[in-house]
This record gives structure tokens, sequence and C-alpha cells, in this order.
């Protein structure tokens, strides 16, 4: 057991700089094992903090070498998290401070800070990656313009803002735009680059450069293409323009998370930015159009108003995913990506909010911030601007983002300046709504109805259960989106958003002939569980009538879950005839698109199914699961006609074209294959579509039914032949290995792939396609009666815990779910979280999640 606590950090300790930075000039002599940083800092006291206080500057894994204030040499001794200059040391007004440092990228196997990727130099600096490069105030508050200049002997040397300077071996950059540590950048290596242009619309001519690694640069298109898309985009729903002479991105190999958008210089894990039809799938480039514009986006929200401190995270997180999930939606279908992106919030977010790592939008205490980079944050934060949006109206609301940047461009803001330019927008009192960003854990929203007379009334309730650390609850603000339909189908009430202030409160419709079906939370108008327990006869009525696309899937959804859900309680239940005859009947609808069809035939996933069946029964074996997943998808398979024909006739014509309306089609016909695999003892038509297609699209729908029938020995040996050298389509090859071989013989095949000569784990792209998708896509898998799944996760935290802290804590997330299974598993799970928490020197990232998951 380690046997420091890490401090608690808390938002009500939050306390102004005591010193500011104006202007930042850095020199890099780079070399792997000692690279050299000369920092100058003109600093002043900050006129808003108490006067004579000492100079604190963070500053970890430094050797420092030097240091002055004002040109006098200074000796300081650093301790582990930085250095203190005492106030007596300091002059009165301005100063200069000068370090030079001494680091070692090449050791950097954190990935946080300055380190190398397959030879090339680069940076991460959020969230306090910039205290690993010099001692600086290394909080977002503090925001200074960037002079830089590199010295190395790469071809390409880059850093953030506009080129000033350059010769043999060296180059200067500057950037005018005062921003914070964390968005400083700097890379170097030999990389070449995919240019484009764009013009503003008030006429700037901007310079793009994709920089990615030789032989790479015919996968840029696409990202250039999304990212143009992107910047009109922002000019046109947002007013934004872009305010450099260039913007750039850099594709690296090894990073922990997405993206990062640091000024003028994005730097992308790769499998974010490459693409060509034959290695990347439709998902592939459907993300790499939303990470794009993601990090795009953050150029107004996140780096021109950026945070105040990291607390406020979901001020710029928040924002920026509504922003990229309206962007996404706008260029492909609406509804298509509104059903995705409450998919993902439910299996991440929800199961977040529901276990012992549930935290508020915006958390009032934490250990680790990287641990803060979460679907809360991230997603229920975007759907608590969504649900803004939706109770403002989309006119007002652009009135409220309009006064939000004119009022706060260049600052570093609080939920609080958020909220308030609501209510000046608008005139609302955003009281009551605010508690969306301190209170945690999902509202279950219930549903009471009457009629009489010509008058129906529903009567809605919300509760929301006990959290971490919030026993107490009070009412939120509910946008509930609503539509009444007659019993022909007919649209008799169209939407109105009722308001849910209460905890109990009614709705009234008159001038109604008959009772009747309500369709509530259409377009999922607000981050709640629905607890309606409509009959399965109302929900095949939804899926067949509803005018709203997301209801009518969720209908679809729930109808499905349920029966699942039946199935797994009492094995002898058949699959339900009606659903299976609803399921045919969309699958028949010429109204309805095929990725839309391919969503409605999607089953819900083995963790959703497991957690309806608790919901009142005792934990079910996620085996059981699985074999009930199977049983559904079987009877569907057997009962709609002529699956073959069906296929053929999605096939999409001509080349390869990422656009929805062809993915739609691959993704139903891809869907179409599942079924009719199951009736193929030898998955004779997987293997034929592995043989002959040109996509990676189909190519991993094809092997990923192989793996899950056991037929796959010939496609693996192939697939891997062709692709060694390619490290992202190689990832694939892992993971699908890792999430589809059956329960059985799971653990034994992640074991033998960790053995892979290609196993490379300290590459965090490689190391999440075995040990991520196993313990977070392998349900029956991962939760073996055994422990030996548990064991295989555990033993690969305590190795990569000194070498890689955040994504340790990450993958570690895999049990925050443990308290829900039966005893069994649940004393399994302990003994592998304990084995964990016993280690020494265990990181503060592990010691956090593992301290609070055991809670
Ligand atoms: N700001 C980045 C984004 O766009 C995420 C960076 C997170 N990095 C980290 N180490 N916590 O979402
Ligand atoms: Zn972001």
């Amino acid at each position: 057991m380690r046997t420091d606590t890490p401090p608690t950090i808390r938002l009500t300790d939050y306390a102004p700089p005591a010193y500011l930075v104006d202007a930042v000039h850095l020199t890099f002599r780079l070399d792997p094992a000692a690279t050299r940083v000369a920092a100058r800092l003109s600093m002043r006291p900050n006129p808003h903090a108490a006067p004579g206080q000492d100079l604190r500057l963070d500053g970890e894994k430094l050797t420092l070498r030097a240091a002055a204030i004002d040109g006098a040499r200074i000796e300081l001794n650093p301790d582990a998290e930085g250095l203190t200059v005492p106030a007596g040391a300091l002059p009165d007004g301005p100063f200069t401070w000068e370090a030079e440092v001494e680091i070692a990228p090449k050791d950097n196997t954190a990935l946080e800070g300055l380190y190398m990727s397959k030879g090339m130099y680069c940076t991460q600096c959020e969230a306090e990656g910039f205290r690993k490069i010099t001692f600086f105030p290394d909080r977002p508050d503090v925001m200074a313009t960037y002079t830089v200049r590199i010295e190395g002997d790469q071809p390409v040397l880059l850093s953030n803002g506009n080129p000033t300077a350059q010769g043999p071996g060296w180059a200067e950059w500057h950037d005018p735009h005062p921003k914070p540590s964390y968005l400083f950048a700097l890379v170097a290596g030999d990389l070449v680059s995919h240019d484009d242009g764009f013009v503003t619309a008030s006429g700037r001519e901007v310079a793009l450069k994709i920089y990615v690694r030789p032989g790479d640069q015919h996968k840029c298109a696409y990202a250039m293409d999304a990212l143009k898309r992107s910047m009109r985009w922002d000019e046109t729903e947002y007013g934004r323009e872009y305010d450099l002479d260039l913007f750039m991105i850099v594709a690296v190999d090894d990073f922990n998370m997405g993206a990062m958008e640091n000024k003028g210089l994005n730097i992308f894990n790769s499998k974010y930015v490459l693409a060509s039809p034959e290695t990347a799938t439709d998902r592939d480039y459907e993300l790499i159009e939303g990470i794009i514009a993601h990090e795009y986006f953050h150029n107004w929200t996140g780096n021109r108003i950026t945070c105040r401190d990291w607390f406020q995270l979901c001020l710029k997180e928040g924002l920026t995913v509504f922003r990229d999930q309206q962007f996404s939606g706008d260029q492909r279908s609406r509804p298509v990506k509104r059903i995705e992106d409450v998919q993902m919030l439910r299996t991440r977010q929800f199961r977040e909010d529901a276990g012992p790592l549930a935290h508020p939008v915006r958390p009032q205490e934490y250990i680790e911030i990287n641990n803060f980079y979460t679907a809360t944050v991230y997603e229920k934060g975007a759907e608590v601007i969504g649900m803004l949006h939706r109770l403002v109206g989309a006119d007002a609301y652009r009135r409220a983002l309009d006064l939000y940047f004119e009022r706060h461009d260049g600052q570093a803001c609080t939920i609080e300046d958020w909220i308030e330019v609501f209510e000046d927008a608008t005139g609302r009192d955003l009281t009551q709504f605010a508690r969306w960003y301190s209170q945690a854990g999902t509202p279950r929203l219930g549903v009471e109805e009457s009629f009489e007379g010509d008058t129906y009334t529903l009567t809605l309730t919300q509760s929301t259960p006990p959290t971490p650390g919030q026993a107490e609850k009070r009412p939120l603000v509910i946008p509930v989106a609503a539509g009444l339909l007659d019993r022909q189908g007919a649209e008799v009430v169209p939407t109105r958003m009722l308001e849910l202030t209460e905890a109990r409160q009614s709705f009234t419709f008159e001038g109604l002939a008959a009772r009747p079906v309500p369709s509530l939370l259409r377009g999922f108008s607000a981050p709640v569980i629905l607890n309606r327990t409509a009959d399965d006869a109302e929900r095949a009525f939804l899926l067949a009538n509803d005018t709203d696309p997301f209801n009518k899937w969720e209908a679809g959804h729930a109808l499905t879950r349920d029966v699942l859900a039946r199935m797994v309680r009492a094995p002898d239940t058949p699959a339900d005839p009606e659903l299976l005859t609803a399921l045919v009947a969309a699958l028949d609808d010429p109204a309805l698109d095929p990725a839309f069809k391919a969503l409605v035939l999607g089953f819900p996933t083995a963790e959703d199914v497991f957690r309806t069946v608790r919901q009142d029964s005792p934990p079910p074996d996620p085996a059981e699961v699985r074999v009930a997943l199977i049983r559904l998808d079987t009877a569907l398979a057997r009962l709609i006609p002529d699956l073959p024909e069906r296929i053929r006739a999605l096939a999409v014509p001509g080349r390869y074209s990422p656009d929805a309306d062809s993915a739609g089609r691959r993704a139903l016909s891809g869907r179409l294959l599942g079924l009719l695999t199951r009736l193929e003892p030898d998955a004779a038509t997987a293997r034929a579509v592995f043989a002959r297609t040109d996509n990676m699209t189909e190519t991993m729908q094809a092997l990923g039914l192989l793996v899950r029938s056991d037929n796959a020995d010939a496609a693996l040996a192939a697939f891997h032949a062709r692709w060694k050298d390619d490290p992202l389509v190689l990832d694939k090859w892992f993971s699908v290995q890792a999430a589809l071989t059956p329960p059985e013989r799971a653990v034994e095949t992640v074991q033998a792939l960790t053995e892979h000569a290609d196993f490379d784990w300290k590459t965090p792209n490689r190391l999440r396609a075995v040990v991520g998708s196993f313990a977070m896509g392998n349900m029956a898998g991962f939760h073996r009666a055994d422990g030996a799944g548990y064991r295989f996760l555990a033993d690969w935290l305590i190795k990569l815990d000194p070498v890689n802290p955040q994504t340790t804590a990450r993958l570690a997330g895999a049990f925050e779910t443990w308290r829900q299974f039966d005893e069994g598993r649940q004393a399994l799970i302990l003994h592998q979280l304990q084995r964990i928490a016993d280690r020494d020197a265990l990181s503060r990232d592990t010691t956090e999640i593992v301290g609070r998951i055991l809670d």
C-alpha cells in the first residue's frame, strides 16, 4: 500500500494566481536523453491577489541547471512537485524569471509532457503536462504569449502560432494569442505534410497542413476535407472564424487519448486522422470527422475562452462535444447521429453514474485531474447544453453564444459565467437548471396517466438515486419532449416541451376524442431513465407508428431488451414472435433508410440486458445473457426470408465512399450477414465476403463473424500477413479477437495475443486493442466464473502502472460495475482490486480510481 495519501484538490479552495506571466520565451535543444529547455518568463504580481506572496512554480521530473531573476543567478532546491522562490528574493513589480532545465523525452513513457513516439518528438500538456517541460505556474488561468525556438536535426520543427524564422537545424515560432500552458505544443520529426488552404468568411487565407510519417500522405484527404467543412460550419452556425494564418494537425502513434486542441497545432492519435478505404472502416471515418471537428471547434470554445481551473473542464468539453455532435448531425443523418450518441451515453455515462465513480458534470474535488476526462464531463456535459438549447430555443441559444464570445473572449471562465450569459441573453432564471452541473446521478422519470372526458393528464415524477458523497438529491429542470398519438397511429398532439421542475407535476391535454398513446422524451430530450412500464403491444405500436425517429427506435430497442431480459430470467421463454414480426416489418418498411434499420435491428449490448435483468432479479450469469442474445438472433434470422438476396441488394455499386448513405447500407448488410451466419455452421457467406471485399468495413464485419463463430484461423492468418506493417490495421486484428472470441476461450486468446511478437504494450492503442477490447467488449469472457479474466486485467494494470499511469487508471474503470455481479464474482474482483491497491508506489491516477471503486 502506498504510504503517502495524495492530496485532494477542492473547487472551494480556488485562489487566483499570485503572479501572472505575460510572455514566455522558450528555447529547446532537442536530444532524446538530455533535451535542454531554456525558459524566460516575463512575470508580474497579480493585482487581484494578495501582495507579497512567495512565487511557487510547478515542475516535475526536471533537472534544474540554472535559474535567475532579472538576470541575477539564484540557487534553488526544487522538490518533487516544483520550487518556491521566497517573496524576499523578488522585486516589487514586474520581473524576468529564467531557468534552464534538462529532460529525457525518450524515457517519458507516461506520454505527458515532451515525449517520443516512433522517433519523433511530441507533447501532450493537458491537463498538467507543461510542468514536465519547464518550471511554470501550470494552471489554465495564467495566460501568456509564446515565442519558441527549436534546435534539432529533424526536418520538421513545429510549435504553436505562426512560423517567424528558420534555418538549417532550427526554427522559431510565435503565437500572438495569449494561452494557458496546457495548449503549448512542440513537434519535431521526419514528417511530410498534406497541404491545402481555406479562405475565411472575411477573406483571410489560412494554410492547412496535416503532418504524418512518410508513407501515410495518401491517408489524409478525408481528415483535411472534414477540417475544411468544420471551419465553414463554425462560421455559418456560430459566426466563428479561424484566427491564425496557419492551422496544423500532426498524427502520432503513441497517444493516451483521442486528440488535443493545442493552439494552431492540434496533435492527434493517428487513429483519428489516417484513413483509406482499404484500411479504415465507416466507423473510423465517422470518428475522424467528429474528432477533427471537435478539436477545431476548441479554438473558440476552449482556447480563446478557456477554463479558470480544471473543475470547469466541462465548460470547454461539454460545449465542444455538443458542437461536434451538432456538426456531425448536419453532415449526416440527424436521427441516426442522435441514436448513436444516446447509445454511447448509456453505455459509458449511465454506467459511470450508476457506480462508485459517479461524479457531477462539474466535480467538487479530485486527486488526479486526468481521471476526470470522463463520459460524465464530456457526454453528460454535452447533454446539459443540449437541454439548455431545447429550453431556450435555437434563436436564444445563438444570442447567448454570441454574448458568450463577446463578453469572455480572451478569458479563463467558470460555469457561473456561462450560466450568467444565458440568463442575461434570455431573461430566464437558471438557478435550478444549474443543479445539473453539481448533482451527480441519472434521474429516474416516472409516468402516470389518466383520461377523463376529453382531457388527458400526464403526471411526471422525478427522483435521483444517491451517489458517492451525495445522499440527498433535489429536483432538476427536465425538458420532456412529448407528443400524443391516437390509436390509429396519427399524431394528435405534436411535440410539446414539458418543463418538469417539481418532484411531481401534472400536464394536461384537452380536446381529445379518445385516450391517446404518449410518446415521451422524444429525441431523448434529457439524460434520464424513463421508467415507464409500457406493455409489449404499446412498444410495438410506437415502433411502427411514432413520428419521432428517436422514439421509434427507442420503442423497438426497449422491447428487444425486455424480451431478452425475460429470456434470461426464464431460459425456456421462446423468442417473442410479436417482437420478431415487428422487427421484420421495420426491415421491410420502405420509408426507413438502411442506417436507421441497422440500428433498429441491432440488439442491445449484453451489459444493457444484464442491467435490465438485475432490476428485479438476482444478477444473472453473463454467459446466460450471451446465450439469450444468440437465441434471439437465430430466431430472427430464421424468420427473415431471402437473407442472401437482401444482402446482395444492399451492395453499394462503384468505388468505396465513406458517405453516410453508403455507410448505412453497409451497416445494414453487415447486420444481415451476422444473422445469416447464425444459420451457417461454416460461415460460408462471411468467408466469401472476407475473400472478395476491397474495403475495411466489410472486411472487419466478416472477420468479426468468423471469429465469433470459430471459423477464423485462415482469415486471421491472411489478415495478419497482409497488414502486419500497418499499426492501425493491426490494432483491429488484435481487438476483434479480444472482443469476439467466444467466452470459453477468450482469456486464453487474449493471453496469447499479449505474447504475440507484435504486441507492443507501451503503445496505448495496442494495449487498449487487447486489454480494453476484452475487458469492456467481451462481457461473458471477461466475467468468466473462475475469475481468470479479472486476474488477466489486474496483471496488466499492475505491469502498466509504473509506465503509463493515465492509461492504467482508465482501464481500471472496467471494474467499476463490480457490485452489480453475484457474490462469487464480487469476491473475485475485490481480490484483484486489493492486489492492485496493495502495490508499492502505485501512481496517483490508479490510487484514486481503485480507491474510489473500492469505497
Ligand atoms: N482536450 C482534449 C480533448 O479535446 C483531451 C485531452 C485530454 N488529455 C488528458 N491527458 N487528460 O478532448
Ligand atoms: Zn475536447
